[in-house]
């Protein structure tokens, strides 16, 4: 459907777009966008840090065969190469293009909600509020699945999330420094088996980039 049509604009600008079309801001001056992107970006939970990101130029070929296909992604490699600002240029593109589907998609972080999971599994309540925030939305990344393994809170909140999406073949983009076997056999083999059939499996390998951009002082005595 969107056969060749790399995306070259940044985080930022897929999302202003999405709102500037968006039949709810229809009746709005255009100008106003900006209050709402504060808002949208909190509600999504997406990491500042990567909204001016664009896609880059061995990813362009992914991007276009993923805005073809309807399933969902794993990206897994090795830090620093690139894996959740793709992850988020993918979401910021498909609200751009699907703009009723995908007006509240969700980005949960494994590694900052670890501790509201341990706590609050204990009131079935509020854990049950979280998790619907995750099972409901119909466009959720993932991001750093994997880390910090070990409680069955944890395993318990992610396999429900993952299940559900499954069964009702809602899109999900997963990244993680673990690939599928290491998922299998450290935290749960059926974990990593909806996984395959939720999402098409792309390893990131390459340097890491936060490395090569930083800047070293070398200080000689
Ligand atoms: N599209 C991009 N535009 C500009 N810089 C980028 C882009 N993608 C990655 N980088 C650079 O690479 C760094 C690492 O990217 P990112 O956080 O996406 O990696 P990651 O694979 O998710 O790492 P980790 O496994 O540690 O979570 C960024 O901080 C940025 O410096
Ligand atoms: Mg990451």
């Amino acid at each position: 459907m969107f056969m060749n049509t790399v995306v070259r604009s940044t985080v930022r600008e897929s999302i202003t777009n999405s709102l500037k079309n968006s039949t709810e801001l229809y009746c709005f001056e255009k100008r106003d966008v900006s209050k709402y992107f504060d808002e949208r970006i909190d509600y999504i939970g997406l990491p500042r840090m990567y909204l001016d990101f664009k896609v880059r130029t061995f990813e362009e070929e992914l991007l276009d065969e993923y805005l073809n296909n309807e399933r969902g992604m794993y990206l897994y490699g090795s830090t620093g190469t690139g894996k959740t600002s793709f992850a988020c240029i993918l979401l910021a593109e498909l609200m751009n293009r699907n703009k009723d589907m995908y007006k509240y998609p969700k980005f949960l972080d494994m590694r900052a909600i670890k501790y509201d999971i341990e706590q609050e599994y204990q009131q079935t309540k509020t854990i049950k509020d979280i998790i619907d925030r995750y099972t409901h939305t119909p466009l959720l990344v993932i991001d750093d699945f994997g880390v910090m393994i070990g409680t069955e809170s944890y395993i318990q909140f992610i396999s429900h999330i993952i299940n559900h999406r499954e069964q009702n073949n809602k899109r999900t983009i997963i990244t993680s420094n673990k690939n599928l076997n290491w998922i299998g056999s450290n935290i749960d083999d059926r974990i990593a088996s909806r996984i395959t059939g939720l999402c098409d499996i792309i390893k990131f390998s390459g340097n890491d980039e936060r490395l090569k951009k930083a800047k070293i002082k070398e200080i000689i005595l």
